[in-house]
């Protein structure tokens, strides 16, 4: 059993894996593609091993979905302790406890200012995809604004209101009708070509604009936006935009939903990322983090627009299933007591120093940004700012070769994210950020 102490040690070859990939190969439909070349056995703390048993340090949590750490043992004797009495009975039909126990900390802990509701559902996307209907219904109006480089689910409307066409999008429409896009405030590559600090907020006027040419706001039920935009590339929003957007909002009677499924969890240096900001959203989404990767999700609003849907009209058969809601009530209990938003902080410092001390070195580090520890570094071709995607694949490829497992980002396809869980040992971060180094130093 792992102790989650361990530390890298990829020397004992991958034939069990082989052979489950050409089981996979022959099963699985192409579509659901894989990044490493193994299949996991185990994984503990920051610390993943494969069914061959070469060790390796985690840099991506399941795309941003166990921040508290895999195999928790809290979380899991909450699991074990529900899983003995019931797993499903559908809370729409035979409530239970655990979904009200949940919902409670949810409305303790979600920094929206006013009463607050909670609904629950499975994925991300699901989650997405009610918070719209919530909008719609609450409005009565039809239009959804969403931002370039925006990410927000695969269903027909979440992917609708996201930004990357391949491979999100393509041959897949069409796509939800009236939903508007805007450019997000996409600082290092300024869709006006502007410079944050030298910049009257082009991006804000914009959308003014955009009210008289595009769209009427009155026919504009919600506005949804990342705040630290995650699978577009880490890009965090200034602000004064986030502040901008939440006034446009308030001025049109337009539902501000902020999508916190990657940002949310202590993953940004707080506990949700709109406290970076002090804005008070209408609806916060939630997903990933909330439950140490069993699959959940949950839509927090402001109470009066959570109500305005009817009995029966929102909801699912497994939404805020009892097993779901043990694990992210000890979830939450685990990452308050543990002191992970001050970790998060820790963390993602030591990771922007160690990257910027790189930087000084390689012409190919562009942008290196974040918050708490949700950061990314860009990378680009020599002497310009173009996107190089084929260096950051080639980098990621070396990293998990030598036991450190880090993943892409970006509409480019240039960015690399570094997404630790956040119980990582000293000893490991240093020892991830050191194979990071030589990864660079190799392949540049
Ligand atoms: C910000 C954001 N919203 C929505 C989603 C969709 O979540 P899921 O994959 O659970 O449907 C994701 C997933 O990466 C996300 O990062």
């Amino acid at each position: 059993m792992l102790t989650g102490k361990e530390l890298p040690f990829v020397k004992k070859g991958f034939s069990k894996s082989e052979k489950l990939f050409k089981k996979k190969n022959a099963l699985v439909a192409n579509g659901i593609s894989t990044l490493v070349p193994f299949f996991i056995d185990e994984a503990r703390g920051a610390i993943l091993k494969d069914v061959d048993g070469n060790i390796y340090i985690d840099f991506y949590s399941g795309i941003g979905s166990v921040n508290a750490g895999h195999c928790v043992s809290t979380v899991i004797s909450a699991i074990n302790k529900q899983s003995e009495k019931y797993l499903h009975t559908c809370f729409m039909i035979t409530p239970y406890e655990p979904y009200l126990k949940l919902a409670e900390t949810l409305t303790k802990v979600v920094p929206i200012k006013d009463d607050k509701k909670v609904a629950f559902f499975n994925s991300g996307a699901e989650a997405v995809e009610n918070a719209i209907k919530i909008a719609k219904a609450y409005t009565k109006r039809k239009g959804i604004i969403s931002f370039s480089n925006a990410f927000h689910g695969r269903t027909l409307m979440a992917m609708s209101l996201t930004s990357k066409v391949k491979p999100y999008k393509h041959e897949f429409g069409p796509f939800a009708s009236e939903v508007y896009k805007v450019p997000s405030a996409y600082c290092y590559r300024c869709p006006f070509g502007k410079e944050y600090g030298k910049c009257s907020m082009e991006c804000l006027d914009y959308i003014e604009q955009f009210f008289v040419s595009e769209v009427d706001p009155s026919d504009i039920a919600a506005m949804i936006i990342e705040p630290i935009q995650g699978e577009g590339g880490f890009i965090v929003q200034p602000k004064e935009f986030m502040l901008g957007l939440e006034a446009i909002c308030k001025k049109h009677g337009i539902v501000f939903i902020v999508d916190e499924i990657q940002t949310g969890f202590a993953r940004t240096g707080k506990m949700f990322a709109v406290e970076h900001y002090d804005i008070n959203p209408d609806i916060i989404t939630l997903a990933k983090s909330i439950a140490s990767g069993i699959p959940l999700s949950a839509v927090v609003g402001k109470k009066n627009i959570m109500d305005s849907v009817g009995p029966g009209r929102i909801g699912g058969t497994y939404g805020g299933n009892p097993i779901a809601c043990a694990s992210g009530t000890a979830t939450i209990e685990y990452i308050e007591k543990n002191s992970l938003v001050e970790k998060s902080n820790e963390i993602g410092n030591y990771i922007i120093r160690r990257l910027k001390k790189l930087q000084k070195e390689n012409d190919y580090m562009g942008d290196i940004r974040g918050l708490g520890s949700m950061i990314a570094v860009e990378f680009i071709e020599k002497n310009n700012k173009k996107p190089n995607k084929v260096l950051a694949s080639k980098i990621i490829k070396e990293c998990i070769k030598n036991g450190l497992v880090v993943i892409s980002a970006g509409v480019f396809g240039n960015v690399i994210r570094f997404l630790p869980p956040l119980v990582i040992t000293d000893e490991q971060l240093e020892k991830a950020m050191n194979i990071f180094e030589k990864a660079i130093n190799k392949i540049q």
